[in-house]
């Protein structure tokens, strides 16, 4: 019988006594060999769809440090350009997407189907993966949650508040609830393709959930969560799923038991402690280390590493960032990062 893969495990609710780790981000800008690659892709979306050098850079950082999960190497903005929306990206300033601003935007948009043949690229990464990764290492699938993929759809960019995005809920409710039930719809769909074609696990990044309140919360970052998370653990009753409110402040609370998610990924603003005896108590908890300790190393990563493999040792714990390792860190410091999990004494 083959053991278990601790990430599994972790994500099944065991306490473990040495966490899983891996990073948001791993394969990224401050990897030289992702650099190289990337060059000879083009650019960024041209290597988000070439499956052999998108599973290249997924494997890379495996290779290097011996992470206990590799994340697809794809994007959250894939599902917006295989919907029609014009996807593009400015190097040193970030994504670029036509806009959304009422029912003519909405009305170009492919459905929920057809997305496919656009995505399958990602699919043909995700099986180069699950046949080459080493066999302890676990392979997480991912999407970008409804309402931070609307945000972007919306403005057409990156916004510091999200304000296209709440004033056309307010303005348009109808638009925009429309745009809602399409995004949970195909997310869907993309979550399952990759499920089938080798991902172990599905991770559902909100990216700016933190910026919905009260009751917006719950009807556009909890409610949708909860029907993605649920009909995919229909399809596929053995998936774990992660979940990742970003910047949900209180809302965490009770947010993994409602949407039905197996593990909750924190933010660098969550208080460890806390999160130990308010969180953890539902299933896995995963995230918090502040990135930029990842370009200053030191003993100031050392013990931050400590007090947070410490406050989540008594229950199941994923090791990572609260969010993306930067361009700017230093490889040298992810050496250090897992010396401190792996080699405590
Ligand atoms: O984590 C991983 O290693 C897997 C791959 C991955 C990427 N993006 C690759 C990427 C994942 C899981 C994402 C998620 C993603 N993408 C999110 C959610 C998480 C978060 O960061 O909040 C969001 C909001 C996006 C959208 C996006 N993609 C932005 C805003 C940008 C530009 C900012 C930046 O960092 O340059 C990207 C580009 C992007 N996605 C890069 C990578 C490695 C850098 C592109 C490059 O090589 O130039």
């Amino acid at each position: 019988m083959t053991e278990k893969k601790t990430l599994l495990r972790a994500l099944a609710g065991e306490t473990l006594p040495t966490p899983p780790v891996w990073l948001m981000r791993q394969a990224g800008r401050y990897l030289p060999e992702y650099r190289a690659t990337r060059a000879q892709a083009g650019d960024f979306l041209s290597l988000c769809y070439n499956p052999e050098l998108a599973a290249e850079v997924t494997l890379q950082p495996i290779r290097r440090y011996g992470f206990d999960a590799s994340i697809l190497f794809a994007d959250i903005l894939l599902i917006p350009d295989a919907l029609g929306a014009d996807l593009w990206f400015v190097t040193g300033e970030g994504p670029r997407l036509s806009t959304i601003t009422g029912p003519e935007g909405l009305a170009k948009l492919k459905g929920k189907d057809d997305i496919h043949d656009h995505l399958a690229p990602v699919y043909e990464t995700v099986k180069i993966l699950a046949s080459e990764l080493p066999k302890e290492t676990t392979l997480i699938g991912f999407a970008g949650a409804p309402w931070t993929v609307a945000t972007y759809m919306i403005a057409g960019r990156g916004t510091p508040d999200q304000a296209p995005a709440h004033k056309l809920r307010e303005e348009d409710p109808a638009t925009f609830d429309a745009l809602m039930d399409l995004l949970t719809a195909a997310t869907i769909e993309y979550l399952s393709m990759q499920v089938e074609a080798g991902a172990e696990v599905v991770k559902i990044f909100d990216s700016w959930a933190g910026s919905l309140k009260g009751d917006a919360f719950i009807r556009y970052a909890l409610e949708p969560a909860k029907t993605i998370t649920q009909e995919m653990k229909r399809r596929f009753p053995d998936l774990p799923v992660i979940a990742f409110p970003r910047e949900a402040g209180d809302a965490y609370v009770g947010f993994a038991k409602a949407v039905g998610a197996d593990c909750l990924a924190i933010d660098t603003k969550v208080d460890v402690n806390w999160a130990a005896k308010t969180l953890q108590t539902d299933g896995c908890v995963q995230g918090n280390l502040d990135p930029k300790h990842m370009i200053t190393g030191g003993e100031a990563l050392v013990s931050e590493t400590r007090r947070i493999v410490d406050a989540l040792k008594g229950g199941p714990h994923i090791f990572n960032l609260g969010h993306g390792i930067t361009p700017e860190a230093d490889p040298e410091n992810v050496h250090l990062l897992l010396e401190t999990i792996r080699n405590p004494d």
